[in-house]
């Protein structure tokens, strides 16, 4: 672990320091937007380096793609970074752990872990079972589907019923209502960096509709929490720790767009590699073979994270994977890039997951999909109960495969997926 007083192995990583005087004129952000993936490969060659630094949102910041390196960034439980989020998204949701450093983040992490232990994720699966059932149920399959939007509608709904007591059989329009709330206020998350690098895109307004998409979410949740005395926010109001805007601002990320966007990216990423016709095979694997649907999933993680990466923010020198980062740097760490670096994962731009089999814990610390230590994901349980109940109801009763001839390409912001609504054709498996 890199301390101020050690002697700095190399001063700082690769890169222009002509941007900090250029400023404005240099910055990066355009090209990292437009093309996250082919921006770290092209500095990654040109800088001989996974670390390299550049100009990004107006701020001096390091990009960090080597999987040593993210081990370092993520390692620090708050030493030297504080997590970077605030600025983007700081006003979009109000206070909440994402904004937090130091002893107060701790204190909120023990009080939100309480509501994911195993046995707390075990009282959640009837509302899962009951979704999953429901929905596959009413799946039609007389036509192709595409399946990201399947899969987004249904965790939606599983998210909205466990965090706020929703029933949608009785109330479909509250659904409606409130996904489109939940919409509108997911642009104004996506609009953030661009309105603060190009004043006056008229993404402004996207971000003031999402202010109000926000109030809008809260009163829900006050509602509800005066309505509904069950399941997980009653969980949540019994936390002593928290107070009322905790509550509040907590179910607000919990049911924002962000968690079912990411479970939908996974489960999508999933079905993109099995629904392959070379590969179809793999999914009777996964239902007869639990120990290749857990290679299957940690190979889906290690290829296709749904969340880039993150960010930090330097408060004392920190030393990276062997480089001195400077106070007052920023950090873009690169999920995507240390899963596929190639000193640590052969041939990592094959999807294979037998690399997986007979794996320890330690090889799967190479995964950063849901972060690390201490600052790592508190709802990861629930996600992998999600993801199995979906999965394995799904395939059990259907084969699906891709439909011919359609554009597979992958993009990777603000979540990854593919880019257009790819669609499957589904059969019925015979019992
Ligand atoms: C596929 C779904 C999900 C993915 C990929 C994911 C990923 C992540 C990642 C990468 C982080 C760490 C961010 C960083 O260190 O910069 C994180 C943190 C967090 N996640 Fe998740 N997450 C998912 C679903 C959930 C769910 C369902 C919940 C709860 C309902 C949740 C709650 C949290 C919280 C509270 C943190 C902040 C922890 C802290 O700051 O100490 N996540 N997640």
């Amino acid at each position: 672990m890199a301390s101020a007083q050690d002697e700095p192995k190399k001063p700082l990583p690769p890169g222009s320091s002509v941007g900090r005087l250029l400023g404005f004129l240099s910055d990066k952000s355009y090209d990292f937007y437009k093309n996250p993936v082919q921006f770290f490969e092209k500095n990654a060659v040109d800088f001989k380096s996974r670390i390299f630094q550049s100009r990004f949102l107006l701020k001096p910041t390091v990009f960090v793609g080597s999987n040593h390196g993210l081990a370092d960034v993520l390692s620090d439980g708050g030493e030297f970074t504080e997590l970077g989020y605030k600025t983007f998204m700081g006003q979009i949701y109000g206070d909440n752990i994402l904004f937090t450093d130091g002893k107060p983040a701790e204190e909120l992490r023990d009080a939100l872990s309480q509501l994911f232990t195993d046995d707390c994720v075990k009282t959640y699966q009837q509302t899962i079972d009951r979704i999953v059932e429901k929905e596959i149920l009413n799946l039609d399959i007389s036509k192709p589907v595409c399946l990201y939007e399947f899969y987004k509608k249904m965790v939606t709904e599983i998210c909205l019923s466990l965090f706020l007591g929703l029933d949608f059989e009785d109330t479909s329009d509250v659904y409606d209502t409130i996904t489109s709330l939940t919409t509108t206020h997911w642009h104004g998350i996506i609009s953030v960096p661009l309105a603060l690098k190009i004043p006056g895109t008229g993404k402004e307004s996207t971000f003031k509709q999402a202010l109000q998409a926000k109030d809008k979410l809260l009163e829900v949740i006050k509602e509800r929490r005066g309505t509904s005395k069950k399941g997980f926010h009653q969980k949540l109001e019994e936390i002593h720790e928290l107070d009322e805007e905790a509550i509040n601002n907590h179910l607000l990320l919990f049911t924002s767009a962000l968690v079912p966007k990411a479970l939908a990216s996974l489960l999508t990423s999933f079905s993109l590699e099995v629904g392959q016709h070379n590969k179809v095979s793999w999914q009777k694997m996964c239902l007869l073979d639990e120990e290749f649907m857990d290679q299957m999933l940690l190979e889906v993680q290690r290829y296709y994270p749904p969340f880039l990466g993150g960010r930090r923010v330097v408060t004392k020198n920190f030393e990276v994977d062997g480089y001195t980062i400077p106070a007052g740097h920023a950090i873009v760490y690169l999920t995507f890039a240390a899963h596929r670096d190639p000193s640590i994962f052969e041939n990592p731009n094959q999807f294979y997951p037998g690399r997986w089999k007979n794996s320890t814990s330690d090889t799967q610390k190479k995964l950063f999909c849901f972060g690390y230590l201490s600052r790592g994901c508190v709802g990861e349980r629930l996600v992998w109960a999600i993801i199995k109940t979906i999965l394995t109801s799904l395939l059990k009763k259907f084969e699906l495969s891709l439909v011919d001839n359609q554009d597979l390409s992958y993009k990777w912001l603000p979540v990854s997926r593919p880019k257009t609504d790819v669609l499957f054709k589904f059969t019925t498996r015979p019992p």
